[in-house]
């Protein structure tokens, strides 16, 4: 232990073979983005405090509660990214780039910060994979967004996620939800904070997860029967896509989800094997984000999964992980000199393409070999005094024992074809 230091609360370290579990994780969401014609884009780990307060909603509880807030030496306000979506429309704006082709598509792969209270699935430091096109209002750009996610879902071996589906209608007609849901709540007995929250901002209120609250939503007003025309149409585009693709969906017309910018398309992937924290990923429609945080009119759409969150499903769902990579050949040294030239043909071996490793430290043959085992080459590469002298290595087939003598001239080559 150095001290008694451990990592922060509500943060972990990332160890095998987990961390292997997390990288094909990444990988799968990252190669979907990909497939669809995504670019990556990296933003700044942190930004102006005032770009999430306004892009993501005053009232929501990321900006009221868990947000890492600080003045820098300069004394600007800053905070440690909540979510990506804000900071890649900032990006977005800042630098023209909807002035080219549209939609823009960007994918991230970065970790997020959020001061929750820690539990399973609950960081305060998780990694997201999202994706964000911006600029098209054209339902098939919400479908191919949820579909590029079940697929990648698929891709890792889940199968026990589900796609819950919403639409939260747009400026034209969420007014009218919005006054009827407040009437409906005005009417219920609520604790004075809620009844704060349905003056405030009263979609919220639906995302309470209190059992209490959630019985008192019962009756309350679905905003799928409060649809104008126009966000009818685009949601039932979006429904047919994605059963056009094969993709299930629940139609949820609670689903609120916990960011303040959502118009139109909403969407949640939830994992049956994981407890309370069972949202994997989500994403949605911001058609009005742009215009919050002070740009043009820029309609978009995304998501983004959760990394850690993906990882525990896998686990639920007894998902091995990839096996460690391997080296294809571990030298033996024995003797300094034998360890010098076994240094440099290792290095030959990289530089041309084959993975290699070395026995270090002063093992003799015995540890040395067991380590030439465990580390799952190939080949072991065994080098004595009297090889040296003879200008030869023993090269030992680790899967069938045989051993030959190799010319150390040319043994890069050698190497390279058995391996072939
Ligand atoms: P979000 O639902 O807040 O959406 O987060 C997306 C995913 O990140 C969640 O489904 C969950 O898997 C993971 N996640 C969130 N908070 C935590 C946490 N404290 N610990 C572990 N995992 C967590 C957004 O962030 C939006 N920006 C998504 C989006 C993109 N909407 C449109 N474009």
């Amino acid at each position: 232990m150095t001290d008694g230091f451990q990592a922060p609360k509500g943060t972990y370290d990332l160890l095998p073979p987990d961390s292997r579990l997390a990288l094909a994780v990444r990988t799968a969401m990252i190669d979907a983005a990909r497939s669809g014609g995504y670019e990556y884009i990296e933003t700044p780990v942190f930004e102006d405090t005032d770009l999430f307060a306004r892009g993501v909603g005053e009232s929501t509880d990321v900006v009221t509660k868990e947000m890492y807030t600080f003045d820098d030496r300069g004394g600007r306000s800053i905070t440690l990214r909540p979510e990506g979506t804000a900071a890649v429309v900032r990006a977005v704006i800042e630098h023209g780039l909807a002035r080219g082709q549209l939609p823009v598509k960007l994918y991230y792969s970065a970790p997020f910060f959020r001061y929750e209270r820690p539990q399973a699935g609950r960081y305060r430091h998780f990694w997201q994979i999202g994706a964000e096109a911006l600029g098209t209002e054209d339902p098939a750009v919400d479908a191919e967004l949820i579909v590029l996610a079940a697929d990648a879902y698929r891709a890792l071996g889940l199968t026990k996620v589900r796609l819950l589906l919403n639409s939260l209608g747009c400026r034209e007609c969420r007014p009218a939800y919005r006054a009827a849901l407040q009437d409906y709540l005005r009417g219920v007995d609520l604790d004075p904070a809620t009844r704060q929250r349905v003056e405030a901002n009263p979609l919220r209120v639906l995302d309470d997860r209190r059992p209490e609250i959630q019985a008192l939503l019962a009756d309350a007003p679905l905003v799928t029967d409060h649809l104008c025309a126009a966000c009818k149409a685009f949601h039932e585009e979006v429904r047919r896509l994605l059963t056009d693709s094969g993709v299930e969906f629940v139609d949820e017309p609670r689903l609120v989800r916990g960011l303040d910018y959502y118009t139109r398309t909403l969407f949640e992937f939830v994992h049956t094997g994981l407890g309370a924290q069972s949202a994997i990923g989500g994403g949605g429609r911001y058609d009005g984000l742009s215009e919050m945080i002070g740009g043009p009119p820029l309609p978009g759409v995304g998501w983004a999964l959760g990394v850690d969150r993906t990882v525990l499903a896998m686990r639920a769902e007894k998902i091995a992980p990839p096996p460690a990579a391997r080296v294809d050949v571990f030298a033996v040294p024995l003797g300094e000199d034998a360890r010098r030239t076994a240094f440099l043909l290792v290095t030959e071996l990289r530089r041309a393409g084959v993975g290699a490793d070395l026995g270090y430290g002063q093992r003799g043959l015995k540890g040395a070999m067991r380590a030439a085992d465990r580390s799952g080459a190939r080949y072991a590469l065994i080098l004595g005094e009297r090889d040296l002298a003879d200008g030869v290595a023993q090269l030992k087939d680790l899967t069938t024992g045989d051993q030959e003598p190799v010319a150390l001239a040319g043994l890069v080559g050698t190497v390279k074809e058995k391996l072939q």
